[in-house]
């Protein structure tokens, strides 16, 4: 659907979507939503992309940091003359004798308070207290085990039930009311249906196929830092305070990053060790993680308990939702995980209560993954959601149709572009949802029971600021720079789009340049919010470029165009033509930069955020989406798999219809992962995460794939930019476990409410084929 038919389309809805904002945009070209393949894929698959542990320099140095064994109390004392007498070991580097760090209050996020090394203090199992710099890898790795650290044990706890009777020094701030309307108590006491049941989802640890490293280059003025980074500019910031440097005197590379799901949003306390190891040593030093370290020292999405009591009519009215939800976090930061960030306005309810509460542990510090908040909030909004129905006797899938609201009734304002009603609709036809019959086991196949389970999802929408610079040059290529980064989600592809729909270049001879903090500020990829954001910018800065082309062209004497009014010209399909006539009629732009012995035409680019537009204030910005789920259950052996995933998205115009549709594929694998098999399990006896390693801690593989498939709606919101594109990073997770496990009911009559799903809790089934 083009630009203008979407407007119009809007215009028919309820809630009256801003139909100002669509007013003059262009329809962009056939290369917007396009196919696209990976315009770095050749570079990965070839081995040329170079990721953070890649870079090696003259001199390079290796670091391997020495992790604690305890999960609480002191360092007593720290015995490394065994370690420096190994060979090739330069330094043992620890509280004693690390250069200065400090803590970061520069309005950039760090993943910790507090700077490595800072004091004695342990407050879990695996923080650094050494780190020891050698000649090779081995070496570093041998002396590591050779530091001798001897501790003063403190109490600890990695108790993963986060009950109602924590000694109030274990809940940091108290309960918080998140969100509230009407009288949610009396509602529920007074409502004929009740569900009230309390969901829980697990520790689960992000596993990026590359892990995190980062090689640090001291040259005497500078660092250089070559990092696996979400936020190139973000990492700058905060490093530049950690290090007690200038900005400028931190540079940031992140070219290729194989991936993140949240745990390289922010900086992590390896880095700060590598660069100060570097500028103790004067040498470069590489400090890779290990996938042991990741379970640790890298983040995690932390453990949530959440309370649902919904009351409703029996014809399926909604009149009281409560969600009351803790989460776990550290002793280095007090980390909200949002698990109500959806339940405010995903369905119609006039009374509402959301509370959070923080529960400290003896544990790394939390950080997002993917979803964060909505993810795990979902699992119990959906669930309780699905109990509903059951209890209503009425179809989830109508219940939540009959639900659907256009307002925000949070915020009492209109949804920018809301659509779950055809999500659900479109999503249903597309399973097969009519022939679905509600009784527990009553759909077979052959030796199989059959269950099918329903969710709805959502995640926010939002656009940040960002700086970009475009340059079309004399050889008719093109080169974008931006200060973001692409962690594999397709980001140098979907830029070259943007550049071929605004100028003609094919995206083959577009150079896009992210992943150096020396470039025009970009966006962080988190919040599934640097596609929105950059779109602006680089528009700006393309449409800056072929402003220049087009004055060239109207002044310059070679011009077949010299004279001409330049608002009279136009770039089309690389050519410069009248704009009355088609794009053939003109000459190539390279010809007339050429002709005016320019090298390029250069155009900046700028963009602000969404607050900044006063629209945006009118409405409510946000993603939908809907997932359809069948679980096969043999109940003769216990087996259990997901055989069927249909996911339908509403997230905006689609960029490129291949990373997209690839994006919802690997959240539906992460989905099944969260809802059968991933927990980061901590040893009662020392805090220990005891499963951090590939062979205990499980991920789903091949075997484990259901059949996928993903439709987009492709509604562009005109609120969010020219193309009307959200972001699709996160939006595809949500819904996946709790559709899973209402699935897993309707096969088994088994209701898992604490995930993962495990066969001990199917085990009590009674069914039988
Ligand atoms: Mo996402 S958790 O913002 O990488």
């Amino acid at each position: 659907m083009r630009f203008e038919e979407f407007a119009e389309f809007i215009g028919t809805q309820d809630g009256a979507p801003p139909k100002a904002a669509a007013q003059n945009a262009p329809p962009p070209s056939d290369i917007i939503g396009a196919m696209v393949p990976r315009v770095d894929g050749p570079l990965k698959t070839t081995g040329v992309a170079r990721y953070a542990s890649d870079y090696n320099f003259p001199g390079l140095v290796y670091a391997v940091p020495v992790r604690s064994n305890v999960a609480s109390g002191k360092i007593l004392r720290i015995d490394s003359t065994a370690a420096e007498s190994l060979p090739g070991v330069l330094l043992v580097m620890h509280h004693g004798n690390v250069i200065p760090l400090y803590r970061n209050a520069s309005g950039g996020r760090n993943s910790e308070n507090r700077p490595p090394f800072e004091d004695e203090t342990v407050s879990y199992w695996g923080q650094y207290v050494a780190a020891v710099v050698a000649e090779s890898f081995e070496q570093a790795q041998a002396a590591a085990a050779a530091v001798r650290v001897e501790y003063e044990p403190a109490k600890f706890n990695v108790d993963a039930s986060l009950s109602d009777t924590l000694p109030p020094e274990d809940q940091p701030g108290g309960p918080r009311v998140m969100s509230h309307r009407g009288d949610p108590d009396a509602a529920f006491a007074s409502a004929p249906v009740k569900v009230d049941e309390v969901y829980g989802t697990p520790v689960e640890t992000h596993n990026p196929m590359e892990m995190h490293a980062t090689v640090a280059v001291w040259d005497g003025k500078k660092y250089t830092l070559y990092e696996s980074s979400q936020g190139i500019m973000n990492h700058q910031t905060v490093m530049a305070q950690v290090l007690g440097e200038p900005k400028e005197n931190v540079e940031v590379v992140s070219r290729f990053i194989g991936s993140g799901f949240g745990g390289k949003l922010f900086p992590w306390p390896h880095s700060a060790i590598a660069a100060a190891a570097s500028r103790k040593l004067n040498r470069p030093v590489k400090l890779t993680l290990s996938r042991k370290m990741m379970f640790s020292n890298s983040g995690h999405r932390p453990l949530t308990q959440q309370r649902m009591r919904l009351g409703a009519t029996p014809e399926g009215k909604l009149v009281s939702l409560q969600q009351d939800y803790r989460n776990h976090t550290s002793f280095g930061d007090d980390v909200r995980e949002n698990c109500g960030e959806a339940t405010p306005f995903l369905y119609s309810t006039p009374n509402l209560k959301v509370t959070s509460a923080l529960v400290r542990r003896n544990v790394g510090t939390p950080t997002p993954m993917r979803g964060p908040g909505a993810v795990p909030g979902l699992f119990a909004v959906e669930s309780a959601m699905d109990e509903l129905a059951i209890k209503l006797k009425k179809d989830p899938v109508e219940l939540r149709l009959s639900l659907d609201t256009l307002i925000d009734e949070e915020k009492n304002k209109p949804f920018s572009s809301r659509h779950l009603k055809e999500c659900l609709q479109m999503g249903a036809e597309k399973f097969g949802w009519s022939k679905r019959t509600p009784e527990v086991g009553s759909m077979r196949k052959g030796d199989l029971i059959l269950g099918w389970g329903v969710a709805a999802a959502s995640w926010g929408a939002n656009r940040g600021v960002c700086e970009a610079e475009v340059n079309l040059r004399c050889d008719g290529t093109a080169r974008v720079g931006c200060g973001t980064q692409d962690i594999g989600t397709g980001s140098y592809t979907v830029i070259a789009q943007i550049i071929q729909d605004k100028t003609g270049i094919p995206v083959s001879k577009v150079d896009v340049v992210l992943g150096s903090s020396t470039l025009p500020p970009g966006p962080t990829s988190g919040g599934s919010t640097a596609t929105s954001t950059f779109v602006p910018a680089i528009i700006d800065a393309a449409n800056a470029a072929v402003k220049v082309i087009l004055t060239v062209a109207s002044t310059s004497k070679a011009s077949p165009f010299a004279g001409k009014d330049a608002g009279s010209l136009a770039l089309t399909e690389g050519c410069v033509h009248e704009k009355n006539k088609p794009a053939d009629s003109g000459v190539p732009y390279e010809q007339i930069l050429r002709g005016a012995n320019l090298a390029s035409a250069n155009g900046n680019g700028k963009s602000g955020g969404l607050a900044a537009d006063p629209k945006s204030r009118n409405y409510s910005t946000h993603s939908f989406g809907v997932q359809f789920v069948e679980v096969e259950w043999d109940p003769g052996i216990a087996h259990l798999r997901v055989s069927r995933v249909v996911s339908v998205v509403d997230g905006g115009r689609i960029i490129n219809m291949r990373t997209a549709t690839n994006q919802m594929e690997g959240a539906i694998v992460m989905g099944v992962g969260m809802a059968l098999f991933e927990e980061t399990i901590y040893d009662p006896r020392n805090g220990h995460p005891i499963n951090d390693n590939f062979a205990d801690y499980i991920v789903p593989t091949i075997a484990d794939m259901p059949q996928i498939d993903v439709h987009f709606l492709n509604i562009p919101d005109p609120l969010l930019n020219e193309y009307g594109t959200r972001g699709i990073g996160e939006i595809g997770l949500a819904g996946v476990a709790p559709a899973i496990t209402a699935a897993v009911y309707h096969a088994t009559g088994v209701r898992v409410r604490r995930l993962p799903v495990k066969i001990e809790n199917l085990l009590a089934s009674q069914l039988t084929v």
